[in-house]
C-alpha cells in the first residue's frame, strides 16, 4: 500500500551541498556595483562577541581566525556558479539576537545577507561582495501546533523536510514540497515564495502562511505570527514578505497552515508519443480525477534521460520508451483508497487505450519503493544536471501550450551560434510544473562561459516576453535576474517597489544588489 508517509520519504536527502570548483564565476572582478556599505572590522566582531555564543560566529577575522574554507558552504551557491567574498558568518539562537545583529549593522551600514539553506537558484543566497552572511540555521524549533486548526508555527531555520517528519506523527503534511527539502529552511521557501511540487493542490505561500515574525532593517520586531485563518484589519504586511528574498527584513518565524495528510496517495509516469498528446491528456485527467489530482509534472525526453542516466530513479524500461517524445508524471492524493484506486485505474484505462492514440506505455507505483523512484526521476532531474554539466536555469510561466516551442526556439538559436556541441553546450532540456504553467529550461554546458551566457540573454527573455509569459516563476530574482524583471514587470511597478524598499531599508543593508534592477 502507498502511504502519503513513503511520499514525504521521497528524496529526503536531496540536494546536499555541492560546491563547484572548475568554475569561478567572475563577476566580482567584472561587476561595478558602487556602495556606501562597509566591511565587518574586528570592533564589529567584538561586539558580535558580547552577545553571541562562540559557536555562533565564524569570521576569518581576528580572534576568530576561522579557516577560509570553512566559509565556502556559505559564499559559493549551489550552483557553484556564485561566490561572494564574506569574512563573516553568524549563527544567532534567538530572534532578539537577530535583531541585534541587525540593529548593529544598519548603524554601521553593513550589508547583510539573510541566508537560509543556501539552495537557491538565482544567486540570492550568497553575497555579492563581502557583505555579512546571517545564517538562519540555529533557529530550528517547532514553536507549536495545533491539531484542530492545522497552524503550525516554527522558527524560520527549520529544515522543510525535518517540519514535513514533525507533522507526520500529527496526520498532518506541510503545504509545500520540492526537491531541496532536505536542505532548504522554511523561512527561505517564504523568502522567495516557493512553489514546488504541491502548488496545483495547496496553493501558493501567499495563501498558506497566515503570519510571519520579522526582524525588520532597523532591528525592530515586526511580530505578526498570527493564528488565524481571518483578518482584515488593514494592509496585509506579511505578503511583502514572500518573496521578498531578504531584500525587506529577516524572517524569523513563520505561521503556516499544515494540510491534513491524504489517507492514499498514488503515482503514475506516462510515456507520451509526443508533445502534442501532453495537453488533451491533461484535460482528461484534471475532469477524471478532479479533487484528487494533487500532481502533474512534466518532463521531455532529455530531461528524462538525464534523470535515468544519473540513477536519479527507475521508470519504464528502455523498449516500453522507445519512440516516446516527452513523460508525464501523475499524482493522487485522497481520502479514500478503494475509490481513489478505481478512479485513477479507470483513467488508465482510458488513456492507454491505443485507439486513444494519447500514451505509449506507462508504471503505476506498486508498492512505496516504487513511488518514491517514480517520483525520484522527476525530483532528480536537478541534480543529474548538476552532474552532467554547468546549468543556464531559466524558471519561467508561459502557457503550458509552449513548453516545446519554447525549448525547440532556444535549442534551434543556439544551433545557429554554433554552440550546441559538446565542449559548449551539450545539452537543451526542459521540465517542470505542467498544472502551473511553469517549466524550467535548462542549458546544460561543458562550462559557464561569457559567450554562451550572451547567446542566452536577453534572446531567451525576449522569448518569455512574447508569450506574456514571467521571466521568475519560482526561484526568484535574486542577483541572477534583475536586469530582467522588466521584461515581466513595468516601470510603474518597479519604481513602487524601490520606494516600498527605501521605505523598510533606507540604507539599503538588506541583501544589497538582489531583486531590484540599479
Ligand atoms: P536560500 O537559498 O538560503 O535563500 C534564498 C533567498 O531567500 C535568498 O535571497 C536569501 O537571502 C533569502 N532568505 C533565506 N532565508 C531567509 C530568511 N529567513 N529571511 C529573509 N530572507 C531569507 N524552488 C522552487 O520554488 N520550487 C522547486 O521545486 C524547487 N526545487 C529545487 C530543487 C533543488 C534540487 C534545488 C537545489 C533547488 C530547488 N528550488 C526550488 C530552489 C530553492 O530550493 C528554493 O528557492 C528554496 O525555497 C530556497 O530555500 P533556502 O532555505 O535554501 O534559501
Ligand atoms: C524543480 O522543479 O525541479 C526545481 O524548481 C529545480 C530546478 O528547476 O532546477
Ligand atoms: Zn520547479
Amino acid at each position: 500500500m502507498l502511504s502519503a508517509v513513503a511520499r514525504q520519504r521521497v528524496l529526503a536527502r536531496a540536494s546536499a551541498w555541492k560546491a563547484s570548483s572548475s568554475f569561478l564565476h567572475q563577476r566580482w572582478a567584472s561587476t561595478t556595483v558602487s556602495s556606501n556599505l562597509n566591511s565587518v572590522t574586528e570592533e564589529d566582531l567584538a561586539h558580535f562577541s558580547s552577545f553571541l555564543a562562540p559557536s555562533s560566529i565564524l569570521s576569518t577575522l581576528s580572534p576568530s581566525n576561522t579557516p577560509a574554507d570553512e566559509l565556502t558552504p556559505f559564499n559559493d551557491d549551489w550552483m557553484g556558479k556564485y561566490k561572494g567574498r564574506s569574512t563573516t558568518v553568524l549563527k544567532p539562537r534567538t530572534t532578539e539576537e537577530v535583531s541585534k545583529i541587525v540593529k548593529h549593522c544598519n548603524e554601521k551600514r553593513i550589508g547583510i545577507v539573510p541566508q537560509g539553506g543556501n539552495t537557491g537558484l538565482v544567486g540570492g543566497s550568497v553575497p555579492v561582495r563581502d557583505e555579512l552572511i546571517l545564517s538562519l540555521s540555529n533557529l530550528n524549533k517547532v514553536r507549536s501546533f495545533d491539531s484542530v486548526s492545522g497552524i503550525l508555527v516554527a522558527d524560520a531555520g527549520c529544515i522543510l523536510q525535518s517540519l514535513t517528519d514533525y507533522l507526520a506523527p500529527h496526520s498532518h503534511i506541510m503545504p509545500i514540497d520540492l526537491g531541496a527539502k532536505g536542505s532548504c529552511h522554511i523561512g527561505g521557501n517564504v523568502s522567495t515564495n516557493a512553489g514546488g511540487l504541491r502548488l496545483m493542490r495547496y496553493g501558493s505561500l501567499h495563501g498558506a502562511v497566515l503570519g510571519l515574525e520579522v526582524v525588520m532593517p532597523d532591528g525592530t520586531i515586526l511580530n505578526q505570527l498570527s493564528g488565524l485563518r481571518k483578518d482584515n484589519t488593514g494592509y496585509d504586511l506579511k505578503q511583502l514578505f514572500i518573496g521578498a528574498e531578504g531584500t525587506l527584513g529577516v524572517v524569523t518565524g513563520i505561521s503556516i497552515l499544515a494540510p491534513v495528510m491524504p489517507a492514499a496517495t498514488n503515482a503514475v509516469v506516462l510515456a507520451l508519443p509526443s508533445f502534442d498528446q501532453v495537453i488533451p491528456l491533461f484535460k482528461i485527467v484534471k475532469r477524471d480525477m478532479g479533487e484528487i489530482l494533487s500532481a502533474f509534472e512534466y518532463m521531455d525526453r532529455e530531461s528524462y534521460t538525464l534523470s535515468v542516466k544519473h540513477g536519479q530513479g527507475k521508470g519504464l524500461s528502455e523498449e516500453e520508451i522507445e519512440g516516446a517524445q516527452c513523460f508525464v508524471l501523475i499524482e493522487t492524493s485522497g481520502g479514500n483508497k478503494e475509490h481513489d484506486e478505481e478512479k485513477l485505474s479507470n483513467l488508465l484505462e482510458k488513456v492507454m487505450d491505443p485507439d486513444a492514440g494519447l500514451v505509449t506505455s506507462g508504471v503505476l507505483a506498486q508498492s512505496p519503493a516504487q513511488f518514491e523512484s517514480l517520483w525520484a526521476i522527476r525530483e532528480g532531474i536537478p541534480e543529474a544536471i548538476g552532474k552532467s554539466g554547468k546549468a543556464y536555469k531559466y524558471d519561467v510561466s508561459i502557457p503550458a501550450s509552449k513548453f516545446k516551442e519554447f525549448v525547440d526556439k532556444t535549442k534551434d538559436h543556439l544551433l545557429s551560434k554554433g554552440l550546441l556541441h559538446e565542449n559548449a553546450i551539450k545539452g537543451v532540456v526542459g521540465y517542470g510544473h505542467f498544472g502551473d504553467g511553469n517549466i524550467h529550461l535548462n542549458i546544460v554546458a561543458a562550462a559557464y562561459t561569457p559567450e554562451i551566457a550572451a547567446a542566452l540573454e536577453p534572446f531567451v527573455f525576449e522569448l518569455v516576453a512574447s508569450y506574456n509569459g514571467s521571466v521568475s516563476a519560482e526561484h526568484g530574482i535574486g542577483y541572477a535576474k534583475t536586469s530582467a524583471m522588466r521584461y515581466s514587470k513595468d516601470q510603474t511597478s518597479i519604481e513602487l517597489m524601490k520606494k516600498i524598499k527605501k521605505l523598510f531599508d533606507p540604507n539599503g543593508i538588506m541583501n544589497p544588489w538582489k531583486v531590484l534592477p540599479q
